[in-house]
């Protein structure tokens, strides 16, 4: 068995001569990887850079099994709700509380009337990025730094704060946000796009200033066929057997793009980060976790005829 193994290990080894390719590195355009993104909020250190911090801002700070990535979205088994497998606790009825971006009287009557429901696409989003609900209460997790009222469990994040209870994305607010765009969607903004208060910050329900979600592109397109393609471009999902548009219309959230966030500053793993990982154009152009290029408005111009 061990002279086996040793005949295997120096064909390999004869092959990995001969083909220098098979010591490169994996093609940097092949990488689709959400470890390497902010959206991996384990307490691993693959991304990690002693000058920048860690490239996100969130990781998980309890030992043990918080080292997995796809748990902090889904779960292989008891998920809630059921599609996408997901894990995040779930308020039930909170579908209803957000406001979308319905008043506009340019709209269609179907985008007028678009609505979302606790298994739409865009709820798992929304579960991290309306801005109050929780990042760290996990419906189904084999690891806890603390148990809720419900009995979900609750892991420890690190970052802006610590200590073992709920984090929501609106508690970054330290002051006004001025500088920059903060992933909190359902905060409630002044004119000039700051966030005004730390409960502004929280308030968690208003999208009516971000792009309309939750409905038909079928049915608005044909109620404005000058202004919406036929059919989106190559690469732009619609969702469910109406082809509704969803936030991961225009994002990807697994997609790997090459970059991080420390605070408020982009870090470019390439140059900053001392990781094999190096990005090609075509995947910093999908910057942050788009389903294609945004390159000279290519994603929009994937939809709209303007
Ligand atoms: C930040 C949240 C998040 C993380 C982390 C995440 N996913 Fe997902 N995943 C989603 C969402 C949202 C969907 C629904 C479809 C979509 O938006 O792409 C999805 C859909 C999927 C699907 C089905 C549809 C598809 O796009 O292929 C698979 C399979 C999947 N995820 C696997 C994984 C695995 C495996 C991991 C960990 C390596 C992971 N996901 C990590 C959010 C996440
Ligand atoms: C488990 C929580 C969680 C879920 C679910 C989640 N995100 Fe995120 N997302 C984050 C965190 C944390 C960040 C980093 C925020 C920061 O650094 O301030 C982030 C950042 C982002 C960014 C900005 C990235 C950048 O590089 O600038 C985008 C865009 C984004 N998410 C889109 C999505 C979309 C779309 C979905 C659903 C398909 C989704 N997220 C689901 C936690 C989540
Ligand atoms: C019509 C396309 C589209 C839809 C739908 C969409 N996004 Fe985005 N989103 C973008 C683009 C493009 C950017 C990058 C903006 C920039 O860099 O200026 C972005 C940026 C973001 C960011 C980074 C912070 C910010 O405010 O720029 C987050 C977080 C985010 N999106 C989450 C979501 C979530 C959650 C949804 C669903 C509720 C959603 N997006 C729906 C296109 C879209
Ligand atoms: C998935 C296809 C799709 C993509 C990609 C997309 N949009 Fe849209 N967008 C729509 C649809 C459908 C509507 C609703 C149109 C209607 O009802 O008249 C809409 C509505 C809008 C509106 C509101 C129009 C109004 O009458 O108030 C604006 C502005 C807009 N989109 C801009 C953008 C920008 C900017 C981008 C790129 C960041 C983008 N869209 C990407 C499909 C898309």
């Amino acid at each position: 068995m061990l002279s086996r193994t040793i005949n295997v290990l120096s064909v390999l080894s004869a092959v990995m001569l001969t083909s220098s390719i098979v010591f490169a590195l994996p093609d940097a355009s092949t990488v689709t990887d959400v470890r390497y993104t902010v959206h991996n909020l384990s307490n691993n250190t693959l991304i990690t850079d002693g000058l920048a911090g860690e490239g996100r801002n969130y990781a998980a700070s309890s030992s043990g099994q918080a080292d997995q990535v796809c748990v902090f979205c889904h779960t292989p088994h008891n998920a809630s709700p059921s599609k996408p497998l997901w894990n995040k606790a779930y308020t039930p009825g909170i579908e209803s509380s957000y406001r979308l971006y319905t008043s506009s009287k340019t709209l269609t009557p179907t985008a007028k009337a678009a609505t979302i429901t606790a298994n739409s696409e865009s709820m798992i989003c929304l579960s991290c990025h309306d801005g109050k609900t929780a990042i760290n209460v996990l419906h189904n997790s084999s690891y806890r730094d603390n148990t809720d009222v419900n009995g979900d469990a609750i892991v420890d994040i690190d970052g802006t704060f610590s200590g073992s209870g709920a984090f929501a994305l609106g508690q970054q607010w330290s002051g006004g946000f001025t500088s920059y765009n903060y992933p909190n969607l359902g905060a409630e903004r002044s004119a000039d796009g700051s966030i005004p208060t730390l409960a502004a910050s929280l308030a968690g329900t208003n999208l009516t200033d971000d792009h309309p979600i939750g409905f038909s592109y079928t049915a608005a397109q044909a109620q404005d066929a000058a202004g919406l393609k036929a059919s989106p471009d190559t690469g732009i999902r619609l969702f469910g057997p109406t082809n509704r548009v969803e936030c991961s219309s225009c994002h990807n959230p697994h997609v790997y793009y090459g970059s991080g966030l420390a605070g408020s500053t982009r870090v470019y793993f390439d140059t900053d980060i001392t990781t094999p990982l190096v990005a090609t154009a075509t995947q910093k152009a999908k910057t942050p976790f788009l389903s294609i290029s945004n390159t000279g408005s290519n994603l929009c111009k994937g939809c709209h005829i303007k």
